[in-house]
């Protein structure tokens, strides 16, 4: 029961963020009177969300009838620069992409995405036609990526590498943070027309526009040349099998030798573990429903990287994000391994 209860408590948050709670009490303490009045509530009914938001560790309950945010609620606050609201908007009950999993027992009998059965375009050609949608993926792909480019930042010797492409890189936020911390890296940012959103922005503001060029295009199609380190950063994962080896075919055409590919994903365990955090089996699943794509175990990524003609090189959790490094090299007709850069 408190499994099934559980999914009700994503539609309290939803009414929260409808009701612009977060944003309304921002860091001060409120009044349920106060409350109903800004959001032109009902406060006898509005006190009955509030108690739930409590329960949910969302909001403090300061005195009877007054609350204010706890660190955890004040996250979806819009106007804090580690905000998640965006991503908890794409999540939501009443999203697009939360739609979907109404029909998972259909995707499962057919193995289809069934995004398009719903609208009628696929999941990115829809997202690029809904400005406010694509705002949040944005968003939550860049709240996403910071954490993840802090720390492999530190995690790959990128001393060795001249230009780094981030392959379907959105808004550059990864590059944004390499290229700010290793001064000799240039960089290419690669992605559709739609994914880039405010790249020039976020690489001006971090001062290294002069170091990355925006190309665009379609990563089925090619992949430019003239990187030697090529990202993949949460992009195999969008795609099924097929898919997903043709783009690595497109990056093992341009990768020179002593060149690398490095795949940043979550890892799925090699076999089904109660012990690990559920997040990745249900994002395997979201893949599932609205791209058609899927979450992969290691095992499974050498198997594509191999049918793309790399070998893996090395793997790596990447701090606490919850994701992993993969790195892999072009095989080498030699049959000689080229030398990891993780660091150990
Ligand atoms: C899940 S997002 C990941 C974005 C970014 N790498 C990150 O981790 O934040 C997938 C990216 O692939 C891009 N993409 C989708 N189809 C593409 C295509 N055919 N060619 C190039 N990029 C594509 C999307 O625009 C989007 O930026």
């Amino acid at each position: 029961m408190g499994l099934l209860f559980s999914q009700l408590s994503a539609h309290v948050v939803d009414a929260a963020i409808e009701l612009e709670l977060p944003r309304l009490i921002a860091d001060e303490t409120v009044t349920v009177d106060e409350l109903a009045a800004r959001t032109n509530s009902r406060a006898d009914v509005l006190v009955r969300v509030l108690r739930a938001l409590v329960a949910l560790g969302l909001l403090d309950q300061v005195s009877p009838d007054a609350v204010r945010l706890t660190e955890t609620g004040a996250l979806l606050r819009p106007d804090r620069p580690d905000s998640i609201l965006s991503y908890v908007q794409l999540l939501t009950p009443s999203s697009v992409l939360t739609s979907a999993w109404r029909r998972l027992g259909t995707a499962v009998r057919t193995g289809n995405p069934v995004f398009a059965d719903i609208y009628g375009t696929d999941f990115f050609d829809y997202v690029s036609n809904d400005v406010e949608l694509a705002d949040w993926f944005s968003a939550s792909m860049r709240q996403g990526t910071l954490p993840v480019a802090a720390a492999v930042s530190d995690s790959y010797d990128f001393a060795g590498h001249d230009v780094v492409m981030d392959v379907g890189g959105g808004d550059g936020t990864m590059l944004a943070r390499l290229l700010a911390t290793h001064d000799h890296l240039k960089a290419v940012l690669f992605d559709i027309e739609e994914g880039l959103g405010e790249a020039a922005r976020i690489l001006a503001a971090q001062g290294v526009s002069d170091r990355c060029d925006i190309r665009v295009g379609d990563f089925f199609v090619d992949v430019p040349t003239g990187a030697d380190l090529y990202l993949l950063k949460n992009v195999l994962h969008d795609w099924d099998d097929e898919r997903a080896t043709a783009i690595l075919a497109n990056c093992r055409r341009v990768v020179p030798d002593g060149g690398a590919v490095v795949i940043i994903e979550a890892l799925l365990p090699e076999s089904p573990d109660s012990s690990v955090n559920p997040q990745v089996y249900l994002s395997d699943l979201n893949v599932l429903v609205n791209l058609g794509g899927k979450e992969r175990t290691l095992a499974e990524f050498g198997r594509l990287c191999s049918r793309a003609g790399f070998d893996l090189a090395a793997v790596r959790p990447i701090g606490s994000t919850g994701k992993s490094l993969i790195e892999a090299r072009p095989v080498r007709s030699d049959g000689r391994a080229s030398p990891s850069r993780v660091r150990k």
